[in-house]
């Protein structure tokens, strides 16, 4: 087979940084295409010699020609779509937010299309539905929920999903958008959903720290998200196809229990104060299952172990950045 050229936008964020290092241990080619320069979190799950074999790519999603030269001049055959704004950005910039989430989405599938590119791997959110789409299902919606979302952000996820369904009808692009809910792990340092992993860095390092809402919601290992991902790009089945991505649906006070137990520190430290986050405490994600098959499912005790392995060991070597803590 010859080789795979992923191209992975917005892969300087947390899932992207994942999804770079899976790409790499399987032998693949990662396109990193970023508004940013800054490779920080692909670092901190790489070693020097891995990341030579990346490709960076500076540029803005929204911007067609220089998404287009950065496909052809790295002979692109897959796509994982990740670049987006947040709840908190898209709050605040309701304009901006649209162009990259919406605009950056339209530009993807549009030179997708152009391209003979057959499938699209897109991160859609659990952001789609809102709390009350939960009481309406009468318990975790499925993806046959019809969800009202409450912020910008899940709006314009929702519109993505149209766009990619439309892609299908008028061009023949597949497509598989994820809808991850509370994604954990290294890298995960903004956005409305990151407390629980701060909260794992600040016990590391011995600082005090909030996180910042209560209730239930879906506990998605970084690690595994990126896999699923890459299942989608890859094996993907013809149409345009929108998936719930779960983990474990638990009380963010039994994570916070579950960190202790693996490092008392957190017991003095960590604190769980406000309310219930804007979206269900649990998502249905038996439908992935069943048309892509196999991907893993790190449980919650392992994933905190993994996450604190690793932040001690880039505290040890003094490269823990621990600017999200501050903010
Ligand atoms: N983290 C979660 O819990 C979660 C849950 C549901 C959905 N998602 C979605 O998954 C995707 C990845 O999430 P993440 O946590 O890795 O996000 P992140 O915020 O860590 O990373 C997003 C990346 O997109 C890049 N970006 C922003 N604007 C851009 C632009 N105009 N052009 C190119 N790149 C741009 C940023 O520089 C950043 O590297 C996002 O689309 C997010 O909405 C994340």
């Amino acid at each position: 087979m010859s080789e795979r050229t992923y191209l992975v936008t917005g892969a300087l964020g947390c899932i992207g940084a994942w999804v770079v290092e899976r790409l790499l241990e399987k032998g693949d080619h990662p396109v990193v295409f970023d508004l940013g320069t800054e490779p920080r979190r692909i670092r901190d799950l790489l070693g020097p010699e891995a990341l030579a074999r990346v490709s960076f790519v500076q540029g803005d999603i929204a911007n067609p020609a220089a998404l287009g030269a950065c496909m052809d001049e790295h002979g692109v055959n897959h796509i994982v779509h990740l670049a987006g704004l947040q709840v908190p950005f898209c709050r605040a910039d309701p304009m901006a937010g649209a162009t990259v989430n919406v605009l950056g989405t339209v530009n993807v599938f549009e030179q997708a299309a152009k391209r003979g590119i057959q499938r699209v791997a897109y991160a859609s959110s659990a952001a789609v539905y809102e709390r009350a789409d939960e009481d309406r299902a009468g318990g975790a919606p499925c993806e046959n929920a019809s969800p009202t979302p409450n912020t910008h952000y899940g709006v314009y996820k929702l519109a993505n999903e149209g766009t990619a369904r439309v892609s299908f009808l008028e061009h023949g692009t597949s497509s598989v958008g994820l809808r991850p809910l509370t994604v954990y792990g290294v890298g995960r340092d903004q956005g409305m959903t990151s407390g629980p992993t701060k909260a794992i860095k600040a016990a590391v390092v011995g600082r005090p720290y909030t996180v910042g809402f209560g209730g239930r919601t879906d506990f998605l290992y970084a690690g595994d998200c990126a896999d699923a991902f890459i299942a989608a790009a890859d094996r993907g089945p013809e149409g345009a196809h929108v998936f719930n991505l779960a983990g474990e649906s638990i009380a963010v006070t039994a994570f916070v229990e579950e960190l202790c137990a693996q490092e008392p520190a957190a017991r003095d430290l960590v604190r769980v104060e406000g309310g219930e986050l804007p979206v269900p405490g649990a998502i249905d994600g038996a439908r992935i299952g069943e048309v892509l098959p196999g991907l893993p499912n790190t449980s919650i005790r392992e994933g905190i172990a993994e996450t604190l392995r690793r932040f001690r060991e880039l505290h040890a070597a003094g490269t823990l950045d621990t600017s999200d803590l501050d903010s």
